[in-house]
């Protein structure tokens, strides 16, 4: 038996026949051909497959493809605009990508911290990662990329600009 439905990727619409015990990770992977998102442990423990829907960071390995039926979703693939993301510019400017696996799961986990706490404290932005593991880079240049982006940071740089334009 397959089942219909609608979801927004990447601000793209797709109409969709699954058969209902299929998880998200997969249908994104093998039907969508979005194979940023990793698959790691396929049970929820390494945080590889998370992707945002309706703007929250979920495990794309849990959560069966109907459940997201009518929902938003984001994929590493969808994050950036013309440019790469602030947080991919930061990533690869602090050495936060080593193999790279955990990569697209932590940065959507980074932005939806930063959309939601655009000024997290160190223990915040630790907590947020917390489910995202990482075999290569010991996190502090996770970290520190991500405080890169967070909002003192931007003001601080916005106010360099300025007075180097003075
Ligand atoms: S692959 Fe989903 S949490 Fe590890
Ligand atoms: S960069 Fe290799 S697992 Fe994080």
């Amino acid at each position: 038996m397959l089942v219909p439905i609608n979801i927004i990727v990447n601000d793209e619409a797709y109409c969709l026949e699954i058969k209902p015990n299929r998880v998200l990770l997969d249908v994104l992977r093998e039907d969508l051909g979005l194979t940023g998102t990793k698959k790691g442990c396929g049970l929820g423990k390494c945080g590889a497959c998370t992707v945002l829907l309706d703007g929250r960071p979920v495990h794309s390995c849990l959560l069966l493809a109907v459940q997201a039926d009518q929902a938003k979703i984001t994929t590493i693939e969808g994050i950036a605009g013309e440019k790469p993301h602030p947080l991919q510019e930061a990533f690869v400017a602090k050495g936060a990508i080593q193999c790279g696996f955990c990569t697209p799961g932590m940065i959507n986990t980074a932005k939806a911290l930063l959309d939601t706490n655009p000024d997290p404290d160190e223990t915040e932005i630790k907590l947020a990662i917390a489910g995202n593991l990482c075999r290569c880079t010991g996190y502090n240049q996770i970290i520190s990329a991500i405080q890169v982006c967070t909002q003192s940071n931007s003001d601080i740089k916005a106010e360099k600009r300025v007075e180097s334009n003075e």
